[in-house]
């Protein structure tokens, strides 16, 4: 008995070493009590600190029945209350915003009744904070993450990473947006507060019952699962009610494996501000514009001129998203009739398990013109000033790192492999602090893109860690026709960490390496393409 206590009087003691200021913090107590996976470290000193837990739990999203979602609970242990924004009536998880050099410490708790672990997406951490899934943790057990934010502002995002069940899991609701902000952009006089709004773009199925259905055929792993409701930040009935001024939207296509092609149904044109990785130089006027799985786009629209009751609608508008099944279906067009959502249309020349196929027509984000209001937040012709990264400082420029995208015999590879834990090949060993050139071909040479029930498919491609810059796209000539459905809507420009490479493509980047050891990932962000092993681990060393 006597020994009992004795043990559990030092482990007391152990976690009391984490922070001094644990005694006045509850929540940061009962993070301790649970079964820590890794310490906090004592010369690290937090600005802020953060819990979240993931929970099992019931939201009302619908009239009737609850939906049960798997959903991220946050709250503010040290720090200003505004860092976390936990978002009711929806299934998503809290907002974080951080200031750029902020050092955080974030307590993950695992409530649910299966494994996880948080990822940081877009976010330069260093690799045991990078959420990778071979530091998933049990229910009941808590991950310590700390880390400065070194990303310049930006609209960034944190999602589960589990191994083999990151679809799953984000569709059920474990995701969220992380926003950063920065002097530079704060000096900028963009539209804020009010006027700032994320929105955050995922499709859902939802049975008779209001619950979330994911199937999991081989259809639809192939293809990626794909929803008949769009829902906007958790919502379904989303609406914008905005005021006659200008509006800085933050926009993450936090879907599974939709892509969308946003254009404004009045035929405004779009002003981008922002990708990925925060600011462009200038804004780029575009028809419309092209949002993949994990990508961000930052629009400003000015509502200044419309009339009070005035309704307009982001729609997604048609595309070519693949070129079909069986290889020689490559480069067929549109098929099917002019129906609207719902009819079971075959979009894109693909055959498609949703009745709400990918490359269709439909709605996206509704705005209302509610209020009348002045706003002087103008469209500054200069945003920031974004160094170009060289491809003569590019350590292999005369050998890119090829990375080849392909999906045959019912399985989902990068270079041939599938993912597997501590499974590092030669070619994937790179020296820290240098710059890469890689290359992601999708098909653009040869057939392997679509070989024997194979599928010419588009592939978000994600890196882990810093950002890179797009240096170009080459398209082969049985593509083309298909590309150019999607061409003028791409925005290349600025920092990324998602690349949207199309059948037949072949995308060059550069891609920083700096700072950091270790492990980090680079897959495809379809995440049932993820799941089926097109993901793969880099060695930093
Ligand atoms: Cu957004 Cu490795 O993921
Ligand atoms: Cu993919």
């Amino acid at each position: 008995m006597k020994k009992l206590i004795n043990y559990q009087r030092r482990r007391l003691l152990k976690f009391a070493g984490l922070s001094i200021t644990a005694a006045a913090h509850p929540p940061l107590l009962q993070a301790m009590n649970s079964r820590l996976k890794n310490t906090a470290s004592a010369d690290f000193h937090p600005d802020l600190e953060i819990e979240l837990k993931l929970e099992a739990v019931r939201v009302p999203i619908f009239k009737g029945p609850d939906t049960r979602v798997w959903k991220v609970y946050g709250n503010v242990i040290k720090g200003p209350k505004q860092v976390v924004d936990n978002i009711n009536g929806s299934y998503l998880g809290p907002t974080l915003r951080f200031q750029k050099g902020q050092k955080v410490r974030i307590y993950l708790k695992n409530n649910l009744p299966a494994e996880s672990i948080l990822h940081w997406h877009g976010l330069h951490v260093p690799s045991k904070m990078d959420g990778n899934p071979m530091y998933a943790i049990n229910h009941g057990e808590t991950y310590i993450y700390e880390f400065e934010i070194l990303n310049r502002a930006g609209t960034y995002w944190y999602h589960a990473h589990t191994h083999g069940l990151t679809a799953r899991q984000v569709y059920s609701g474990l995701a969220g947006l992380l926003i950063v902000h920065d002097k530079e952009e704060q000096a900028l006089g963009l539209p804020k507060g009010q006027q700032d709004v994320p929105l955050v773009i995922q499709d859902r199925s939802f049975d008779g019952q209001n619950q979330l259905s994911y199937a999991n055929n081989m259809m639809q792993r192939m293809q990626g699962f794909l929803g008949d409701q769009i829902m906007i930040n958790g919502q379904p009935d989303f609406v914008l009610q905005a005021a006659t001024r200008p509006y800085r939207l933050r926009l993450l296509n936090g879907s599974n494996s939709r892509i969308y092609k946003l254009a404004w149904d009045d035929g405004t044109p779009l002003n981008v501000i922002g990708v990925d990785g925060g600011l462009l130089e200038k804004p780029e006027k575009r028809e419309f514009v092209m949002l993949a799985p994990a990508e961000r786009l930052e629009l400003w629209v000015d509502f200044s001129d419309k009339p009070l009751g005035t309704e307009l609608t982001l729609r997604s508008i048609e595309f070519t998203a693949g070129s079909g099944m069986m290889g020689g279906m490559g480069g067929m067009g549109m098929m099917g009739g002019r129906g609207r959502m719902g009819m079971g249309r075959m979009g894109g020349g693909m055959m498609s398990h949703s009745s709400l196929p990918n490359g269709s027509d439909f709605p996206v984000v509704k705005v209302r013109i509610a209020r009348k209001e002045r706003g002087e937040e103008g469209l500054p012709e200069k945003l920031t000033k974004i160094t170009a990264l060289r491809m003569k400082d590019a350590v292999n420029r005369n050998n890119p790192k090829t990375i080849r995208l392909s999906m045959q015999h019912m399985s989902a590879l990068l270079n041939g492999r599938s993912y597997k834990m501590n499974d590092i090949h030669a070619d994937e060993i790179i020296p820290v602090n240098t710059l890469q050139v890689l290359e992601f071909d999708n098909g653009f040479q040869g057939m392997h893109g679509m070989g024997m029930m194979g599928m010419a498919m588009p592939h978000p491609m994600h890196l882990h860690g810093e950002q890179f810059q797009i240096i170009k796209r080459e398209v082969n000539s049985r593509s083309k026709k298909a590309f150019s459905t999607v061409a003028a809507g791409l925005i290349d420009n600025g920092w990324k960490d998602t690349v949207l490479v199309m059948p037949g493509e072949k995308v060059t980047i550069l891609k920083p390496f700096n700072d950091f050891k270790g492990i980090f990932m680079y897959h495809c962000h379809n995440l049932e393409h993820e799941d089926m092993g097109m993901m793969r681990d880099f060695l930093i060393r």
